[in-house]
Order: C-alpha cells, then structure tokens, then sequence
C-alpha cells in the first residue's frame, strides 16, 4: 500500500507494543496512540511482511477510556504509548499482553506490581541530534525522525532540568558540535550529579536500571525468593551486581561482557559465545561455588540456550528477569523439571509498552 494513503481504521485491541490493531480492508493494521472499539483515519508510514502501519490523523469515534494526556509531546512522540488513557488501562493492556504470552505455559496468576508514579522516574535518557537540521529529541527509528521534546515528564527532576538546558538557546548544540555533527547524547544520573556521554555505546557509564524505586522492589523480591539459607550463586549479565549484591549468598559469580567491578567474583565473558558455559562452569568451579542457584538479567535478546545452562548446573532454585517476554517464554519453554512458583510482571516502564517480567523457577525432582 502506497506511503500516506488516508485508511478508515476500527481498533480492535492492543498489541503488545501499544498499538491498536484494525482489521478493517485486506490488511491488518497497526495504529500507535488509538484505543479499543476507537474508528477513525491514519495514514499509511510503512507495509511490512503484510501488515501495515499507520499514523494516527483523526479519531471519529472516540472511547470513553481516552484523556487528555499529561505530556505535550505524546501525539508526536515516538517514546511513550499510552499516556492517551489512564494507568488502570495501561496495567490492564499490559498484564493481557503477558497472559497471551503465559497461556500455553502452567504457572501461577500473574501478580502485577505497579509503579509508584507514571512519569519523571528515568534515571537515564538518550537523546539523538542532527546538528544540520537542528534537531534534537526522540528517535523514530522506523521513519528516521527526531521529535523534539523540550518539556519531556519521563526523567527525574535533574534529568528533566538538564534536558531544559539543553533545549534553552539551542545549548546543545555548541556541545554537540564539539563532538561529531550527527549522533546521541546519553544523560544519565549518577550519585545524584547528572552525567552526560556523547555519542558513546548504550549504557558507556555503566548499565543502571532505570527506575531506582521499582529496583527496590525488585531487590527485595529476589531476596525473599532466595530465602535467608545461604547458598552459591551465579548472576549471569550482572551488570555491577545490583541484582546480587544484598542476597544472602556464601559465594558468587557475577559474568557480564563489561566487567566494570573488578574483583574474584565478577569475570567479563561474551554470554553468547560458543565456548561461554564451559568458560563460566570452570571459573565457578576455580572459585569454589557449589550448586549455585541461578539469576539471570538478560538483555533482550534472552538466552536462547538457557536449558544448557540448566543442564549443566541444575540450579534449585532460578530467578529470570526479562525486559522481553517474547524471549523469555522461548527460553524456559525447553526447560524440564522446573516449576513456575511466581510469576510477577513490574512495571518499570510506565507510560511505554515495555515491562520487566520476573520468574522463580524451582527443581521439582
Ligand atoms: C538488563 S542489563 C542487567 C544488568 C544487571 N543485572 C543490573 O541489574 O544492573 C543486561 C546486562 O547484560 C550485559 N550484556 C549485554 N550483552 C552481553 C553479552 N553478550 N554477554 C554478557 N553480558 C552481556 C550488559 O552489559 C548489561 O549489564
């Protein structure tokens, strides 16, 4: 179908990438920023493996779930999905997505843990620039478009106050011009001073999880599934150990390919190369861990061979943190003997589509 051809739409549902979803004509169709039972027009942005997406131009007949949202920039923004409707929506749309993804799956009910508010709680931002055509803001990655977003909600107050400074007299750009004329900006909040790196590889200053008090959460949940027994661990993509690092454990090995904390227990390992799992079962077994259990936090790109892993440890206990639930039902699907004991979906990314999912798997022979 030809790039800006005004289609009719009538949304059925959500996907799981925020999107309403019309049937309306030949084609299925993907319009971001709609809601159930909505109709109206969009027009055509891209067609691919026979699907069409479209931008949202007019809505005829609007839901009753739909308001006004808190942000100026959502309508262009590629970054935020549903601030067009209230959280309750949001949780009830994401909890749907994570069910469809379950439902072949025997586990527990989904226990669902909100966030404690829905904007200004990044500790991190990227942003991308074109110095040529003055640009800076979020990235479309599908229509290559920078959208500005001088008054973005989604960072905490410092970050929100950089991102002002930035935007005032166009400051960014005699910074961005000290660099190179076309790239990202990554500002990051780190002990309280807001950083920023330029045009350096995600997550240069170090991998933080980006919602401090949803990491809490997270923290403290692992805790108790790890119980107060002490045993042998090994946190494969680690990071700095945050995930780790208050657990009661006698031993461990933290495996990341960026080994930022130097140390015996922490080795830097490519987690997707061939030889990894007999690299990281002879440095655990060099480092004395005994029938270590198992956390995981990869990104999202999952780890496909993870029943190798299991095979070779058999872990009591295993805890999967996930920021796509695609890959991490593809990754325990393999799995045998090992039951579901929880399933939590936290909501570390309110206003967007994504969420972590977390698992605690236990051996059941
Ligand atoms: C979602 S983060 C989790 C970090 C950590 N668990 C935390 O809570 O801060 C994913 C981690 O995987 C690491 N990583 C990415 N690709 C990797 C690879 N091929 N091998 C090993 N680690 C990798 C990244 O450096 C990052 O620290």
């Amino acid at each position: 179908m030809p790039k800006n051809t005004l289609l009719p739409f009538n949304i059925l549902h959500m996907d799981s990438l925020g999107q309403g979803v019309s049937k309306m004509g030949p084609k299925v169709t993907f319009v971001p920023k709609t809601l159930p039972g909505e109709e109206g027009e969009a027009t055509v942005s891209a067609e691919r493996k026979g699907v069409v997406f479209a931008r949202l131009e007019s809505v005829s007949k609007v839901s009753k779930e739909r308001i006004k949202p808190e942000c100026m920039h959502f309508d262009q923004c590629p970054s935020c999905h549903y601030l067009h409707t209230n959280y309750e929506n949001e949780l009830a749309f994401k909890r749907l997505s994570l069910e469809k993804l379950f439902q072949r799956i025997p586990h527990p009910d989904i226990e669902l843990i909100q966030a404690p508010r829905r904007l200004g709680y990044r500790n991190r931002v990227q942003l991308h620039y074109d110095v040529k055509k003055q640009m800076i803001g979020m990235l479309d990655v599908g229509a290559n478009r920078i959208t500005p977003i001088p008054q973005c909600l989604i960072g905490e107050t410092a970050i929100k106050q950089e991102m002002t400074r930035l935007y005032e007299n166009q400051n960014w750009m005699r910074e961005a011009l000290a660099q190179v004329p076309q790239g990202h900006v990554e500002i990051y909040l780190r002990d309280g001073v807001v950083q920023k790196t330029w045009n350096k590889p995600y997550a240069e200053g170090g991998f933080t999880q980006v919602f401090e008090e949803m990491n809490q959460v997270l923290k403290a949940r692992l805790k108790s599934w790890f119980g107060s027994e002490k045993s042998d661990l090994l946190d494969l993509f680690a990071g700095n150990g945050n995930l780790s690092e208050e657990l009661n454990y006698s031993r461990r090995l933290c495996v990341d390919l960026y080994q930022k904390v130097p140390g015996e227990d922490f080795i830097s390992q490519h987690l997707y190369a061939e030889e990894a799992l007999s690299a990281v079962k002879k440095m655990a077994a060099t480092n004395g861990l005994k029938d270590p259990h198992i956390l995981l936090d990869p990104p999202r790109s999952g780890m496909k061979n993870l029943n190798d892993w299991v095979n070779a440890f058999k872990p009591k206990k295993l805890a999967y943190v996930s920021c796509d639930p695609h890959t991490l039902v593809r990754d325990i699907q393999p799995l045998e003997n090992y039951r579901i004991e929880h399933l939590l979906l936290l909501d570390f990314f309110p206003s967007t589509f994504h969420f972590e999912t977390v698992i605690f798997l236990q051996r059941v022979e």
